[in-house]
């Protein structure tokens, strides 16, 4: 999978660096480019003769060239790339790229980067443990960055413990697994709604819920960096998306969310209802606002909205996936089954608003996942990000 790919490999300040002329080797010789950027500190462990020698390229390390005054662009770099390498990241790197610290050409490469990131963190044990190291790779995982978490065994110190930079074949590997992941949805089509609905009462009020888009937005993410052609139809919320192969169709009631399902499913292969949809709307809209003087409180009928999930469920082809979620405030695995079997659907997503860290607004979520086909699989409390990969990984096994 790595060969003709574009790799930016960052070396920073640490014994481990050693280790990244193997690591290059192995790149290279699974037939990836290799652009190597190193801080000023990582030469004083590994020469740049070395690394250009291995890769064929001038090594980077400066914003200019002393003599010539050439300017090596780090955004050129940062686009350049299909994955950039951070192997080893010290403490000082981890801390500089977590809180935008740009003071060197592997730091503003890192920020200029479109593309995945891997940091291999390296460092002595207590540098490890330290809260502030364990808060700063927090920061970087959330951002999306993918740690390639240490080993435990004997460090440069001599002390025993975790902080040795994982082994150069071990992160060829893991390069690799991303890049064929990165392709295991390429040619399908997913159609996912995501954040709530809003049901009309007057031109300033409405019944809507909670929900932030999150979840939703998260999968669509991650179909789109499996290589599917994604569709989000999006109630109200304030997030945008990054992947290009995301189209963003905006709507605000669940009619609406409707229609817009309804024409586009039978052109999916894949579709994950993550929207909270209204379950009722008013019978009535006012077109005026409704006014408080001079009159009693209103009382407002309500009508059952459509349910979009069940209206899918109905026009599912064999081959096609449909995946529901349940959000539940009790009674949750028999609720969750009953909607996995009434709205005919091939799995769903269980979260409990019982749950610390579950459901609404946060950037983390707890599920359990049914699949139809008798499967029961709970996880612990993740990002949004890592919970759309658990999920995404469960579709893919349908
Ligand atoms: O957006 P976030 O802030 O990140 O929060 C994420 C979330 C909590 C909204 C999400 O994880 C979630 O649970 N979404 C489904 C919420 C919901 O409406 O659950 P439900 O149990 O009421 O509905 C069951 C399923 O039927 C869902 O797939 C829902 O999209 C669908 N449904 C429900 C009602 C309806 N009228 N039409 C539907 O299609």
């Amino acid at each position: 999978m790595l060969k003709g790919k574009h790799i930016v490999l960052g070396i920073t300040g640490g014994i481990a660096a050693y280790k990244s002329a193997y690591l290059l080797r192995l790149l290279i010789k699974a037939g990836a480019e290799v652009q190597v950027v190193m801080t000023p500190a990582a030469k004083e462990f590994i020469t740049p003769v070395t690394l250009s020698a291995l890769s064929g390229k001038p090594v980077v390390s400066e914003f200019f060239t002393a003599n010539t005054g050439e300017w090596h662009s780090h955004v050129d770099l940062g686009l350049w790339a299909d994955a950039m390498v951070i192997a080893p990241a010290t403490a000082s790197t981890i801390g500089k790229m977590a809180n935008g610290v740009a003071d060197n050409m592997l730091v503003t490469t890192y920020l200029s980067a479109k593309a995945p990131v891997f940091v291999a963190p390296a460092m002595d044990l207590d540098m490890m443990a330290h809260p502030s190291t364990c808060r700063n790779l927090q920061l970087l995982k959330s951002y999306g960055n993918h740690i390639i978490e240490p080993a435990t065994g004997e460090l440069a110190s001599h002390l025993v413990g975790k902080g040795r930079m994982e082994e150069p074949e071990n992160i060829v590997k893991i390069l690799d697994a991303f890049f064929e992941k990165s392709q295991s949805l390429a040619g399908k089509r997913v159609l996912i709604t995501a954040g709530p609905t809003y049901e009309k009462i007057d031109p300033v009020r409405f019944i809507g819920n909670y929900s932030s888009g999150k979840m939703g937005y998260a999968i669509a993410e991650e179909a789109a960096s499996r290589g599917a052609e994604v569709t989000v139809v999006s109630g109200p919320v304030s997030l945008s998306v990054s992947n290009p192969a995301i189209k963003v169709v905006k709507i605000e009631s669940a009619k609406q969310m409707l229609d817009a399902c309804a024409e586009r499913f039978p052109s999916s292969d894949i579709a994950v209802m993550c929207a909270a949809v209204a379950d009722y709307a008013p019978a009535h809209s006012s077109d005026k606002k409704i006014k408080r003087e001079g009159h009693d409180a209103p009382v407002i009928e309500l009508v059952k909205n459509p349910d979009i999930a069940k209206t899918l469920g109905g026009m599912k082809r064999k081959e096609q996936v449909l995946v529901g979620f349940a959000l539940e405030t009790d009674n949750e695995e028999v609720n969750a089954q009953g909607k996995l079997s009434s709205k005919r659907l091939d799995m769903i997503v269980l979260n409990s608003l019982r749950d610390a860290g579950a459901g609404f607004g946060t950037d983390t979520n707890k599920v359990t996942i049914y699949t139809a086909d008798g499967r029961r699989l709970p996880f612990d409390v993740k990002s949004k990000a890592e919970v759309a990969s658990d999920i995404l990984d469960t579709i893919e096994s349908l």
